[in-house]
């Protein structure tokens, strides 16, 4: 039973979503009466996203249309402003392996340095997407990979063809 009024933003580049970043904002969507999924316009650690903030967020639209409490945003700010911006009082994350946690500590006392108000919430990720990243579905899609399985609805033909409009 979700607590009263409680709203989550679930941040990303989701560069594209995967099926690992769905169960988290479906988990995210039972515990929080509403989460806002934040899709980073320009993320700051990577050189140039595949799919536009745009495309982003349409692929992340399609795939939580069905859970009646979680909307997507773009933005381009800092995370807890936008987290403020939607009256969030959580920022939750996925965690998967080891290599996740020494990032995750630092934004974590960056975003708690800011606001110390926001707090930060973790969930491990479901060990059936333990591997799954953004990167690593990039990659396979790249040559030529079966990703129908790992990623939601539309997305892996659309990779297929920006992968194959790109490679012309
Ligand atoms: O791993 P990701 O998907 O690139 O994570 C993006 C995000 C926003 C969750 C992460 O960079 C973060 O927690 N940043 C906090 C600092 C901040 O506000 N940066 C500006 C983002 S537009």
């Amino acid at each position: 039973m979700a607590a009263d009024g409680r709203v989550a933003v679930c941040p990303g580049s989701y560069d594209p979503v995967t099926n690992g970043h769905i169960d988290i904002i479906e988990r995210a969507a039972h515990v929080f009466e509403r989460v806002v999924v934040g899709v980073v316009n320009q993320p700051v650690r990577k050189a140039k996203t595949l799919f536009t903030a745009e495309e982003r967020r349409a692929f992340l639209l399609q795939a939580t249309d069905k859970l009646g409490n979680v909307e997507v945003d773009v933005f381009d700010t800092l995370l807890v402003d936008f987290a403020r911006k939607h009256g969030a009082m959580a920022l939750v994350k996925g965690l998967r392996a080891i290599s996740d946690f020494e990032y995750e500590f630092e934004m974590n006392q960056l975003n708690r340095k800011l606001a110390s108000d926001i707090e930060s919430v973790y969930l491990m990720a479901s060990p059936e997407y333990s591997f799954l990243s953004s990167s690593g579905i990039r990659e396979l899609a790249t040559f030529g990979a079966d990703i129908e399985d790992l990623v939601p609805n539309g997305v892996a033909q659309a990779l297929h063809d920006r992968l194959s409009r790109d490679g012309d």
